[in-house]
């Protein structure tokens, strides 16, 4: 009798080692997958705060086919005239005219549209370059603020910019961060 009773003791007892163990076991996978599922959830986060800003700095995506592909429309009805059908300006772009008005200058990399920033090539394309240069100054280059939406000219340049090599689009994104 006293050893059955022995026996079942030590069997019980040596169930409740075997739980302990299983026990730590299981809480340990549960802090495991919970801290997986953290993780993961902050790269989520990360990831859409990263291309929400990108997004915001880069509204012009040249590499956006929808995009460039209002941006090439737009471009052949609206700037086409002046700044060329291949983005080639007008000849001799660089020299006044006789009446002191500068020509249209390339948009391709001959010219310097590259050189600024998107923000800029949008606020002259909007605004025109008497916002920047004052009433006064004889300009040809219009303002498109009452005949393009912004989503427009951002297309429009997201074409501009599908013309340059992939290489300068890259040096200047990472100029603008
Ligand atoms: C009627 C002719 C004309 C049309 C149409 C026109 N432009 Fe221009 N654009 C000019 C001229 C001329 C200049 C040079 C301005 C100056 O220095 O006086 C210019 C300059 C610019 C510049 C500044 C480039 C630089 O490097 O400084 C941008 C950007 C530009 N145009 C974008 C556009 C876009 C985009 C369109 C179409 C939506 C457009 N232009 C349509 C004549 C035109």
């Amino acid at each position: 009798m006293y050893g059955r009773f022995l026996t079942q003791a030590s069997t019980t007892q040596a169930c409740r080692t075997d739980e302990k163990p299983g026990q730590t076991m299981r809480g340990r996978s549960i802090l495991l997958l919970a801290a997986i599922a953290i993780v993961a959830l902050a790269g989520i986060m990360l990831a859409i705060v990263r291309s929400s800003r990108s997004e915001l700095k880069e509204r012009a995506n040249s590499t956006n086919v929808a995009q460039v592909a209002l941006g090439r429309t737009v471009y052949a009805q609206h700037c086409a005239s002046c700044h060329g059908a291949n983005l080639e300006g007008q000849p001799e772009w660089r020299k006044r005219k006789f009446n002191g008005r500068l020509p249209a200058p390339p948009h391709d990399v001959s010219g310097h549209t590259w050189e600024h920033p998107d923000d800029a090539i949008f606020r002259v394309t909007k605004q025109g370059f008497r916002a920047f240069a004052g009433p006064q100054y004889e300009t040809d280059m219009p303002s498109f603020e009452h005949v393009l939406s912004d989503d427009e000219i951002w297309a429009t340049i997201a074409f501009i910019k599908s013309k340059w090599p992939p290489e300068l689009v890259e040096r200047r994104r990472s100029r603008a961060r």
